[in-house]
């Protein structure tokens, strides 16, 4: 046995904030993006990826997604969701890295963010909320809580899944609802400017009891 190389522990009290964003961040991944699409009370439509995103629950179908706060108040996906209490999440694969990027610019609440990096938009089903035409599904959600995160400049927003759209032309894993990951391609955030794809698919079956 050879010897430990020891610990380097990081109190996060003791840390600043840009190291523990750094620490979290690039140990916490891959993360999936929710791609959120929102659209203002006077009708702005507003497209932003969050990848504090996570699945928290399937019956109901329940999504979180921690939305950052800016020194001039809540970004416009926040202040979207308070206003409409909907939201669509749009689910992220290869062909859209270069464009969800695109979409995390800082600009003016009335600035159409689909307009701004070409992509077409379509009507949610179950919400009053734009989506990514051209993703392979997306999660209608409607707003179920907010929930402050006390110190931290952030909400978390759990949403409730009205109902989820697949393209027809995504592949279903045989006899089930589930979509074939391969197929799908999706993209995670790693740290920083970091993105990653799908490598190797393990599959392990589970213990029997
Ligand atoms: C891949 C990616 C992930 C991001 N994740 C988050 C996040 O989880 N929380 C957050 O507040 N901002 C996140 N951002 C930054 C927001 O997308 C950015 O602040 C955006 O301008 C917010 O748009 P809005 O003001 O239209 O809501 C992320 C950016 C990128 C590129």
């Amino acid at each position: 046995m050879g010897d430990s190389p020891g610990w380097d522990v990081h109190v996060a009290d003791n840390l600043d904030g840009r190291e523990r964003y750094d620490l979290l961040t690039s140990l916490v991944v891959p993360r999936p993006i929710g791609w959120l699409g929102t659209r203002s009370p006077e009708g702005a439509d507003n497209l932003a990826p969050f990848s504090y995103f996570a699945a928290l629950a399937s019956s109901p179908m329940l999504v979180g997604v921690s939305i950052g706060h800016r020194a001039s108040g809540p970004k416009d996906s926040l202040t979207n969701i308070r206003g409409t209490g909907c939201f669509t999440v749009n689910v992220v694969d290869e062909s859209h890295v270069v464009a969800v990027n695109a979409s995390s610019a800082d600009v003016a609440p009335d600035v159409d963010e689909f307009r701004e990096t070409g992509l077409e938009k379509q009507e949610a089903t179950a919400v009053r909320a734009p989506s990514v035409k051209s993703a392979a599904a997306v999660l209608e959600c409607e707003l179920f809580r907010e929930v402050d995160l006390g110190d931290a400049p952030n909400t978390l927003v759990v949403g409730r899944v009205l109902a989820v759209r697949v393209r027809r032309d995504v592949k279903r894993r045989a006899g089930s609802l589930a979509i074939d990951t391969a197929s799908l391609r999706p993209v995670g955030r790693l740290w920083g400017v970091d993105y990653s794809t799908v490598g190797e698919i393990l599959t392990i079956p589970r213990p029997r009891a």
